[in-house]
C-alpha cells in the first residue's frame, strides 16, 4: 500500500545541515500494524513526517497504491504524543473529533453521525459534551483517536502515543489500537520507545539504526491473534523476537553515542 524508495531527508543545507534519513526502502502492506523502533534522535519521526506528506524528501519517493505523495494524504490520519496541545481545550470532546471534518462532510448530520460512531469505538460514548481538561491522559489519548478515525482514514500514523500513559492505561489502549486496525480494516504504522509495545502490536517491527537512519532490521512477529497482554507476552516467540529486538537497539544507541561508522553493524 505504502512504499518508500531510497528516500533521504536531510534538514538544513548539504554543508552544515543534517541528514537524517539516508537511503530509506521499505513498503507497508495494506491492514498490517508495522511498528517502528529505533534509538532517540534517529529519524523516526521524520519517517512519519515523509509518509504522510508533511515534509518532502530530498532524494528518493514516497508511494501510496503507486501514487507519489506530494501532500498531505486524505487517507492518511495521524496521532502524536502530545494529546494534550493536539485538542483545542475551547472545544468539546465532540467538536474536537468533528472539526477536522468540517471541509469535507458538508451536511450536519452526517457529520455528527460519524462523530458519535467515532467517539462510541474508543470508549467514550457519553463524554461528547466534556471538555478536553476535564479527562484523564488516557481518555484524551482516546479522543485523538476518535479524531483520526473520523476521518476514516485507511492508514493510522502515530507517534510515540502512549509514552506518557501509565502502564494500565497504555495496555489498554494498545488493545484499543489492535481493535480499530480490525473493526477499520486500517493500516498502522506505530513508533514507539517501549519494545515490548512494539512487540505486541506489530505483525513486523522495523529496527532503526543510528542517524543517518536505515533499517537495521526488518523482523515479522509470528504472535496469534487476538493477542493477550498476559498469554502473548509469555509465549517464547514473544521473548525471542523482544530480545532480538532489544539488543540491535542497544547496539544502535551505543553507535549513536560514541559516532562509529554505520559499517561497524554490518
Ligand atoms: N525541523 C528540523 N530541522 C532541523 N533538524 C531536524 C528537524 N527535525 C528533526 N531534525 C533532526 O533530525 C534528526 C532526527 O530527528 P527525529 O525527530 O526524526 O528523531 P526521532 O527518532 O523521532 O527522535 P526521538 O526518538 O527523540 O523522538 C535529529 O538529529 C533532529 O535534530
Ligand atoms: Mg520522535
Amino acid at each position: 500500500m505504502l512504499a518508500l524508495n531510497n528516500v533521504a531527508k536531510r534538514y538544513g543545507d548539504a554543508a552544515t545541515g543534517t541528514l537524517a534519513v539516508q537511503d530509506l526502502t521499505f513498503e507497508i502492506g495494506r491492514n498490517e500494524v508495522v511498528t517502528i523502533v529505533g534509538p532517540s534522535g534517529c529519524g523516526k519521526t521524520t519517517v512519519l513526517k515523509l509518509m504522510a506528506g508533511l515534509i518532502d524528501p530530498t532524494s528518493g519517493s514516497i508511494t501510496i497504491d503507486d501514487v507519489a505523495v506530494t501532500r498531505p494524504p486524505k487517507e492518511i490520519a495521524l496521532v502524536f504524543q502530545d494529546y494534550i496541545n493536539s485538542l483545542y481545550p475551547w472545544m468539546t470532546v465532540g467538536q474536537n473529533v468533528e472539526f477536522p471534518l468540517k471541509r469535507e462532510v458538508r451536511d450536519r448530520a452526517q457529520r455528527k453521525e460519524r462523530m458519535m460512531a467515532a467517539i462510541e469505538s474508543v470508549g467514550l460514548l457519553g463524554f461528547e459534551d466534556r471538555y478536553p481538561w476535564q479527562l484523564s491522559g488516557g481518555m484524551q489519548q482516546r479522543v485523538a483517536i476518535a479524531r483520526g478515525l473520523a476521518y476514516q482514514p485507511r492508514m493510522l500514523l502515530m507517534d510515540e502515543p502512549f509514552g506518557a500513559l501509565d502502564a494500565q492505561t497504555r495496555a489498554e489502549l494498545e488493545d484499543l489500537v489492535l481493535r480499530v486496525r480490525d473493526a477499520f480494516d486500517i493500516t498502522i504504522v506505530f513508533v514507539t520507545h517501549d519494545i515490548d509495545e512494539s512487540v505486541y502490536l506489530a505483525d513486523r517491527v522495523l529496527v532503526m539504526g543510528p542517524r543517518p537512519t536505515f533499517i537495521e532490521a526488518d523482523l515479522p512477529v509470528e504472535l496469534p491473534a487476538p493477542r493477550d497482554q498476559i498469554e502473548t507476552k509469555e509465549l517464547p516467540e514473544f521473548a525471542r523476537v523482544r530480545s532480538d529486538v532489544y539488543r540491535r537497539i542497544r547496539r544502535s544507541s551505543e553507535l549513536m553515542r560514541t559516532g562509529s561508522i554505520r559499517t561497524v553493524i554490518r
